[in-house]
């Protein structure tokens, strides 16, 4: 019986995930120049975290089950919710602002094809108690600055405020649920849907116009001389376009001014409330949406007190796939930087002893464990990609003298067995070499 992976699954194997945690490294190193912290939350919640906000209709696309003690549970299909539940419980009282980021694993019950999948990974960040637009502009100028960092070049950040959309609605007394409707439509793009569902609503001529026209507004900062005119009798949408404004010109001063204005985002998810942002890589094809965020209105939703909320999280995924389509070289270190090898079998345990040491010490290294013949052992630790062979022989022993054999060049040179630690370590790290596999403090852990 063959017992496949679950569906919308992958397995990663070993250059996919050196690959997976460079890309997890350099976000994770950027998120904490700018002052966020890494928090960790449980991989299943009490479904009601998710239904709470977004109804029981959630649960056609999460995975949800009841414990053998009948508690209601669900695999969490983001991170946002879990945050607010962790800051309500845990972090209300701490100075403002809280700058918290996060990488791990999301479920949702999708159709899986390409790029989406039904286990995928993000890598988000939420910053609570901040002001808006300061705390979006710096989220944003962050997005991109992470974008940069990778070496990314094929894409566009898209901004937009969902108050202006929200504040015709209102106007309209679509509010709740039917407004989340109208929403979703705009969300997919579903235009005829959405012509269908305002006729249904009974909204008038001249709003289902304006919201029409709205949603297609996309492009320079100039267009938002014209959204002016078409909204400007509507006092909450306009404010909301003011805030738009700042946001923008906060951007300048944060030195980002590469974005694309789009009233047209609407947001998968129902907490939004004002500025909304995503990452397009058009050449990722329908999921072409590498990032998304925005400030949200979930802490008030759960209890909290009321606090602004602004985050975005990369489908990490997304962002692996988009480097690839754009050859991206990615950094891929061989497992270990030093290999022991016995020149023969009875020095198999004074080749484990030296390894040993030399472990102890920082170097990554790895030995010989199959008692194979030399001529073996060097081939596969040329294959493995080796830097450094130590031949471990008894006649260079007696003189207490070690080979040390580059790989690369195939050159050899006798060295004290005392000084071994130090003498590798002055060569993996002159310049011509960058260690492999030595253990760094900061190297990020997969969920
Ligand atoms: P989201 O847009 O639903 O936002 O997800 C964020 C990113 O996760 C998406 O832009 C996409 O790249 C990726 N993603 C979503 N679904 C899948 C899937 N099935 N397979 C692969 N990748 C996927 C959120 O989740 C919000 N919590 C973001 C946020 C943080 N907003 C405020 N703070």
């Amino acid at each position: 019986m063959e017992i496949q992976r679950p569906r919308g699954t992958r397995d990663f194997l070993f250059n996919e995930m050196k690959e997976r945690k460079h890309v997890e490294n350099t976000l994770r190193k950027i998120f904490e120049i700018y002052g966020y912290n890494e928090i960790k939350t449980p991989i299943f919640e009490e479904l009601s975290l998710f239904t709470t906000k977004s109804g029981e209709g959630i649960k056609e696309q999460i995975y949800h089950f009841q414990d053998k003690g009948g508690r209601d549970l669900a695999l969490r299909p983001e991170l946002t919710a879990p945050v607010a539940r962790l800051y309500i419980k845990e972090l209300q009282k701490n100075p403002k602002p809280i700058k918290m980021y996060y990488f791990g694993s999301c479920f949702r019950y999708e159709r899986p094809q390409a790029g989406r999948f039904r286990q995928f990974w993000q890598m988000g960040c939420e910053l609570i108690g901040g002001k808006s637009p300061g705390s979006e502009a710096e989220i944003i100028a962050m997005a991109a600055h992470c974008l940069e960092e990778l070496g990314l070049e094929d894409y566009e950040i898209h901004i937009g405020n969902l108050g202006i959309l929200r504040g015709i609605l209102n106007t309209e007394g679509i509010v709740g649920d039917e407004q989340d409707q109208v929403m979703g439509l705009i969300d997919k793009r579903d235009v005829e849907g959405l012509k269908d569902l305002l006729e249904k609503l009974q909204i008038g001529q001249k709003p289902t116009e304006i919201l029409l026209k709205l949603i297609d507004m996309v492009g320079h900062r100039d267009i938002l001389k014209d959204v002016e005119e078409i909204i400007k009798c509507n006092e909450n949408a306009f404010n909301s376009l003011k805030e738009l404004e700042s946001l923008l010109e906060s951007l300048e001063a944060f030195d980002f001014s590469d974005y694309i204005v789009n009233l047209g985002i609407a947001r998968g998810l129902d907490y939004y409330s004002g500025t909304v942002f995503e990452i397009y890589v058009h050449g990722l094809g329908a999921q072409k949406q590498i990032s998304g965020g925005g400030t949200y209105n979930l802490i008030e939703i759960f209890g909290g007190e009321e606090v602004e909320s602004t985050g975005f999280a990369f489908g990490f995924d997304r962002v692996m796939d988009a480097l690839r389509k754009q050859d991206t070289k990615i950094p891929i270190a061989g497992t270990v930087d030093v290999f022991v090898a016995p020149i023969k079998e009875d020095m198999k345990l004074k080749a484990f002893e030296i390894a040993q040491k030399l472990r102890k010490t920082g170097v990554s290294t790895d030995v010989d464990l199959t008692g194979r013949k030399l001529k073996k052992i060097l081939s596969h630790a040329d294959h493995i990609g080796t830097k450094y062979v130590l031949l471990v022989g008894a006649r260079d022993l007696e003189e207490g003298k070690i080979t040390v054999r580059n790989m690369k060049s195939g050159e050899q040179e006798l060295i004290d067995l005392d000084n071994i630690a130090p003498h590798l370590k002055k060569i993996l790290n002159s310049s011509d070499h960058n260690s492999n596999g030595s253990y760094s403090p900061e190297d990020g852990s997969n969920e």
